[in-house]
Formats: structure tokens, C-alpha cells, sequence
């Protein structure tokens, strides 16, 4: 069994609380459109989608026809994953598993990495973590990474963002360190205000920290030598990479 990580009570606890108002179905489809077509995926391809999460991504993939299996560690998140895809009639094959112990040898055509689900641990073992979706890829399978663009977000984290979660009120507290280019957010549940007091009181309800990396860290984090071709993207729509972009996305062919 892996050892704990900063942020694991808060994607066991904290993130299936929330998970649906962040990532949403509807933005899962268009990711698939533009992955699906710069990955050239064949007709009944092989797609593995770790972590998957509630199974938005793979859901749209195996709408398409292909063989998606679906990797996550929370039996919350895959239940509803499960019974997306039945609502769907969609066939996907589900594995609860930390993504450090995923062990597949060249199965698929194309693995993704998507919404920000690199850099919960320390740096050797995220590399290590980048090896195992090499491995899983048959040579000319393609990777697909999605996460947030650090340079950007350096010059336009929020100290305090709000959102509202199916009735109740999310308040995140962020901060980002450039020592460690470690990015932390505390995440409070608002209670109802009351008369006496205008705002209510807050509950803690998770912590998390996530390693941010720039392009070029990211980049050599691949082994470049081990594929034929990266390409950077600002978005899972083509944008260019850039510094305004707010996302960074590594295309890779092995
Ligand atoms: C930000 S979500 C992204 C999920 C999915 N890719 C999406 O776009 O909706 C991160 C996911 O990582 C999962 N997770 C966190 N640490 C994990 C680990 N060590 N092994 C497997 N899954 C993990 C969480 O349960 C959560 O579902």
C-alpha cells in the first residue's frame, strides 16, 4: 500500500462533496471532441482515464465506442461513475486503485491525465506516476496531461474565492508558495447567516496542496528521449500554450 499523501483526506473526504460543481459533464464532451481528434483514435480504441473520477471523461469516450477503463481510489466517486454509465448505456470497466500502483503493460492507445490530478505528491513519485501512463501505452499510443497552467496561475490566484454548492456556500482560501511551487487551499463550508450574525460561521471541511509545474518541468518530467513527439497546448481545445493560458496540456506520442 502507497504511503499517505498531503491531499488525500481531502479527495477521500472533502472533493466527492464538491467534485460535481468543478468538473462538469457538459465540458467532459468537448475535452473528448478535441482529444479524441488529436489523438487520431481509432474506431473501438483502448483509453485508459486516471484518475477518472466520477467518469465524465470516460463516460463521452466510451460513447464513442471505445474500450475505456477508468482508474480512481474513491469508491464514492467510481459509484456514481457506475451508475453514470449505466444511466448512459455506456460499458466501462472500473478499478479502484491508487494511481501510483497502476500497472498496465502497453494495453492502450491513448491514456489521460486530465483536470489537474498530477502533483499530489512529492516530485519523484509524481515522476513516477508519469511512467506508469508511458508504460500503459502501446508504442504509438498517445498521452494526453491536463493540468493548470502555473505561470498563469502564480500572477492570478484569488486569496479567497466563493462558490455556490447545490444550496450551500464554498469558500476557498488559496495561497501559493513560491518556495516550493506547492499551491494550498483550505475549504470551508459557510453556515446561513442569521440575524445576529450577517455572516454564518464556517466549517473546515478539507485541506489540499498540489504541486504546480511550469511547462518546461512538466516536459522533462516526461523523459522527452521515451516519446517521438510532445506537443503544449493552453487548453483541451488547441489554444496555444502561452502565459495568459489558464491551462497546460502535454500531448505525447510514444
Ligand atoms: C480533480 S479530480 C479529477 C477527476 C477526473 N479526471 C475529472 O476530470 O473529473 C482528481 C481525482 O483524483 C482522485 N485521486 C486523488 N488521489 C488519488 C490517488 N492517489 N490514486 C487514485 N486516485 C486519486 C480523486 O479521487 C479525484 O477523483
Amino acid at each position: 500500500m502507497p504511503d499517505m499523501f498531503q491531499s488525500e483526506r481531502f479527495f477521500r473526504e472533502a472533493w466527492p462533496q464538491i467534485s460535481q460543481v468543478f468538473a462538469t459533464a457538459m465540458d467532459a464532451a468537448t475535452d473528448v471532441q478535441w482529444i479524441t481528434s488529436i489523438a487520431a483514435l481509432e474506431a473501438g480504441a483502448r483509453v485508459l482515464d486516471a484518475p477518472c473520477g466520477f467518469g465524465r471523461h470516460s463516460i463521452e469516450l466510451g460513447r464513442l465506442g471505445h474500450r475505456v477503463t477508468g482508474v480512481d481510489f474513491s469508491e464514492t466517486e467510481l459509484d456514481r461513475a457506475r451508475k453514470a454509465a449505466q444511466e448512459a448505456g455506456v460499458s466501462l470497466t472500473l478499478v479502484c486503485q491508487d494511481i501510483r500502483d497502476m500497472e498496465f503493460p502497453s494495453e492502450f492507445d491513448l491514456a489521460v491525465n486530465l483536470f489537474s490530478s498530477i502533483g499530489y505528491f512529492a516530485d519523484d513519485e509524481d515522476r513516477l506516476v508519469v511512467d506508469r501512463f508511458w508504460r500503459a501505452l502501446k508504442p504509438g499510443g498517445v498521452f494526453v496531461l491536463d493540468t493548470r497552467n502555473r505561470d498563469q496561475l502564480v500572477r492570478s490566484l484569488p486569496p479567497e474565492e466563493r462558490k455556490r454548492v447545490n444550496g450551500w456556500t464554498l469558500r476557498i482560501e488559496n495561497s501559493f508558495d513560491p518556495a516550493t511551487s506547492r499551491w494550498r487551499a483550505r475549504w470551508f463550508r459557510l453556515r446561513r447567516a442569521t440575524a445576529k450574525a450577517k455572516e454564518g460561521a464556517q466549517e473546515l471541511i478539507g485541506e489540499s496542496e498540489i504541486r504546480l509545474y511550469s511547462a518546461h518541468e512538466l516536459s522533462a518530467m516526461l523523459r522527452p528521449e521515451r516519446w517521438s513527439r510532445v506537443e503544449l497546448y493552453g487548453g483541451l481545445d488547441g489554444t496555444p500554450f502561452s502565459l495568459d493560458a489558464p491551462r497546460l496540456v502535454l500531448v505525447a506520442w510514444k
